[in-house]
Formats: structure tokens, C-alpha cells, sequence
């Protein structure tokens, strides 16, 4: 799947992309009953919220047949291709729970800021790739977005440790109001099988779930194989080593799986 000239234009000038319904029902739903098997696993891949309840299973493509088709799949890899100019290799793969009633907050932060600090990865030529496996209302801790902030590069930031289970560098509240102020803030909700792209630079941020429904994204974190990062401090789940060009699937790979499947 290739972006339009209109939609590529709307990525440059926002910074990222909403295109709801990328994903059929019956391609969604064995996903997000498999996000709800893998949340249970005692694995160290699966971070969990002060409560107890699963926050996040990183690297869910190394464990799970339906997460590994979706990280190889044409109509996500295709158009990030298309946008960082070459082929890509996975930096990180997440599944964000935000599960209801205990889904914690995500400061405001660039993706793009961790990924230098952390991993010294050269470029901002990494993206994400985002699917809702369930609706995302206002309700149920939706991700914000203030659009054009992409466009300032890596904003000063300080080396969150303590609000949530998970280390982020965060952005502070004088330079949110200022962004914000100026830029607004976008909010896409949309049905399960939405997608969302969004450049490595744009600030974002999502409140806690207090209501009674889940909300499960995605993340493909995709890199430009050349722009990989040359630090390996993170552990290997959380901050991929491995380098090779993802080679997108079929398009129906996720309703009828490819038969040399090693699962
Ligand atoms: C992220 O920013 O990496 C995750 C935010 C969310 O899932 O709400
Ligand atoms: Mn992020």
C-alpha cells in the first residue's frame, strides 16, 4: 500500500498520518485475543503498571505467530518505505495495553529523543507505525498528538525514571504549553483496525484509562537500515540488534498465514 502525494504532503506538514479502518474485523480480532494470552506470560518482555495489570509486551513478534505477520505487513512496512526512503529493519515492537480502570499515563515525549539518548541511532530516519486492536475513544486514554511539533528536532528533555514503570525522556510542562499553544492538539479516535503513522520527532503523549474498556496499540517502531543505532545499552527486546530489511508479506498474510511459518 503506497501513500498518495495528498496523504504523504498532510505526513510532512502534521507529522503523522490517521488512516482509519487499514485492518478488517476478522484480520483484528486474533490479534487482540493474542494480546490478551501474551499479557498473562511471566516474560521479561511484559511490563506491567503498578497495579499489576500488563502496560506493555515488547518484542511480541518474537513470541507470537499473529504479531510476527503483522510486523512484516505490506500495508504498514510499504508506506514507512516509502517515507524514510528505503528499506527498514524493526527497532522496537510494542503492545500497549492501557488497560481499562489501570492504564497508566505516557508523559509527553519524542519517540525519536529516546531513540538518540538511549541507542544513538544517527538520524530521525525511524518512524512509527501504530494499530488499534480495540476503539479508541475519548473515554479510554486515547493517544494526543501536537502536530508540526515534528518539525523542531530534538527538544531538550530529562531523563523520566519515576512517574510510570517505564524510563522516557520527557518533555517539560513550560515547552508543552508553548507547542500546544501554538500548534494544538490532535486527538484521532477511530474503530479497531485504524492505523496511525507518526515521524520519530512529534511530540505525543497519552492520558491514564479510567474508563471500563481496553485500548491495545501496536507499535512498529521502524528504522532506516542504515540509520541503525550503534549502542547497545537497552536490553535486545526493547532496542533490536538485528538489522535485516524486513521483506513485507502478502497482503491476506494475516488471514491466511504463509505455510513455511517456523511457528
Ligand atoms: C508511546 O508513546 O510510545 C506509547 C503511548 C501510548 O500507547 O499511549
Ligand atoms: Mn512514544
Amino acid at each position: 500500500m503506497r501513500l498518495t502525494r495528498r496523504q504523504f504532503e498532510a505526513f510532512r506538514n502534521n507529522g503523522f498520518l490517521f488512516l482509519p479502518g487499514r485492518f478488517k474485523v476478522e484480520e483484528v480480532a486474533p490479534l487482540r485475543k493474542e494480546a490478551r494470552r501474551i499479557y498473562k506470560l511471566d516474560r521479561p518482555e511484559v511490563w506491567r503498571e503498578s497495579s499489576g495489570a500488563a502496560r506493555t509486551a515488547f518484542a511480541a513478534h518474537t513470541y507470537s505467530e499473529p504479531f510476527r505477520l503483522l510486523g512484516a505487513h505490506p500495508r504498514l512496512i510499504e508506506p514507512v518505505m516509502q517515507i524514510l526512503g528505503g528499506p527498514v529493519y524493526m527497532h522496537q515492537y510494542k503492545v500497549n495495553a492501557k488497560a481499562a480502570f489501570d492504564g497508566d499515563v505516557w508523559q509527553w515525549h519524542q519517540d525519536y529523543g529516546t531513540w538518540k539518548r538511549d541507542d544513538h541511532m544517527p538520524e530521525a530516519r525511524a518512524m512509527n507505525i501504530a494499530v488499534f486492536l480495540d476503539e479508541v475513544t475519548a473515554a479510554n486514554g486515547p493517544l494526543m498528538f501536537i502536530p508540526g511539533s515534528h518539525k523542531l528536532g530534538v527538544l531538550q528533555a530529562g531523563h523520566d525514571l519515576a512517574s510510570t514503570s517505564y524510563p522516557l525522556w520527557t518533555l517539560d510542562r513550560a515547552t508543552i504549553t508553548r507547542l500546544a499553544d501554538e500548534g494544538g492538539i490532535e486527538v484521532p479516535l477511530g474503530p479497531p483496525g485504524s492505523v496511525i503513522m507518526f515521524h520519530g520527532n512529534l511530540v505525543h503523549a497519552s492520558p491514564p484509562n479510567i474508563s471500563p474498556w481496553n485500548r491495545t496499540i501496536v507499535y512498529l517502531s521502524l528504522c532506516e537500515v542504515s540509520n541503525h543505532i550503534r549502542r547497545f545499552k537497552r536490553p535486545e527486546w526493547i532496542a533490536h540488534r538485528d538489522f535485516t530489511p524486513i521483506v513485507p508479506l502478502n497482503d491476506d498474510c494475516l488471514l491466511s498465514p504463509p505455510v513455511n511459518s517456523p511457528w
